[in-house]
């Protein structure tokens, strides 16, 4: 059990054969299905070049990898860095003895660049970013970000806080749960939120903690104002995934709006609501 729970810094998602479809290339181009594994299952290994824990488990990723190999599970590495290009993966994969493990950069460029979509961050406001982790939907938001526009990120793990942090200074990232959303809020007398942006693994939490967050979403948004949070599509339809829309919809009183990111890996859903 040591090596799965330390996997989690990496980041895995393990596939069945035939339950989700989907199509991406590696870093050489060529065509990659991990979603349609060829024996009983892959698994998806997502790492970054620079993350000291996948790094240090680099040695065991590739040990399980080959033990697993003979029982028709294989094993593809997703690189989830949000800039990384070909090269600097070429020279990881090597640098840290990786071979024979397809590798692919993982586009959530796309979905960050989908959750943020119709935001406009120049003009002066106030916007949140819930569960920012390793920063991806972080990155797109700082880009579009106008230097009247106040910008709070609220993380419960101190790691990613502090990473955080280190990147982009110009962030109020803020170690805590989001349940405690208005009193973070109120306390920076940052008044009515115009957007929250959400990376909060919703279906996996607690549902007393999803509600406490939801209850704090709709108190803090300014009417008009807009929740974004997306779904994997392969769980679109699971229980919790409807639950969490029909409890939020009831939330901000209007159904969300909803866009499908393909080039994600895996597939997503972006559910953007509007309080009313
Ligand atoms: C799926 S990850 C974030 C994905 C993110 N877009 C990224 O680029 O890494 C979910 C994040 O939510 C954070 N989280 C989980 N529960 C939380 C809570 N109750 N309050 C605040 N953050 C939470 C985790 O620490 C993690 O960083």
């Amino acid at each position: 059990m040591r090596w799965e729970r330390g996997l989690l810094g990496a980041g895995i998602i393990a596939l069945l054969a035939g339950s989700v479809s989907g199509q991406t290339r590696d870093i050489d181009g060529r065509s990659m299905a991990p979603f349609q594994p060829a024996g009983k299952a892959t698994v998806l290994l997502f790492i970054q070049t620079d993350c000291p824990i996948s790094n240090s488990y680099a040695p065991e990723i590739q040990r399980i990898c080959k033990a697993y190999e003979s029982r028709g599970v294989g094993c593809s590495l997703a690189y989830e860095d949000v800039r990384v290009e070909a090269p600097a993966v070429r020279k990881h994969l090597k640098d840290f003895s990786y071979s024979a493990i397809p590798a692919t950069i993982d586009s959530s460029r796309a979905l960050a660049e989908a959750m943020v979509d119709g935001i406009d961050l120049r003009q002066p406001g106030r916007i949140v970013e819930l569960g920012p982790g390793t920063g991806a939907f972080t990155a797109a938001i700082v880009e579009r970000l106008g230097v009247d526009t106040q910008f709070l990120a609220i993380d419960i793990d101190p790691a990613f806080v502090r990473e955080i942090q280190k990147r982009w200074p110009q962030v109020q990232c803020v170690c805590a749960s989001a349940e405690k959303l208005q009193a973070l809020v109120t306390h920076r007398g940052m008044g009515p939120i115009d957007h929250i942006v959400s990376g909060l693994p919703f279906v996996s939490l607690p549902p007393t903690m999803t509600r406490e967050i939801l209850s704090n979403v709709s108190s803090v948004l300014r009417p008009g104002g807009t929740f974004t949070t997306f779904q994997y599509l392969h769980g679109y339809g699971l229980p919790p995934a409807v639950n969490f829309r029909r409890s939020m919809t009831a939330h901000m009183t209007a159904a969300p709006s909803v866009r499908l990111v393909l080039r994600n890996l895996p597939p997503a859903l972006v559910l953007t609501w509007k309080k009313g």
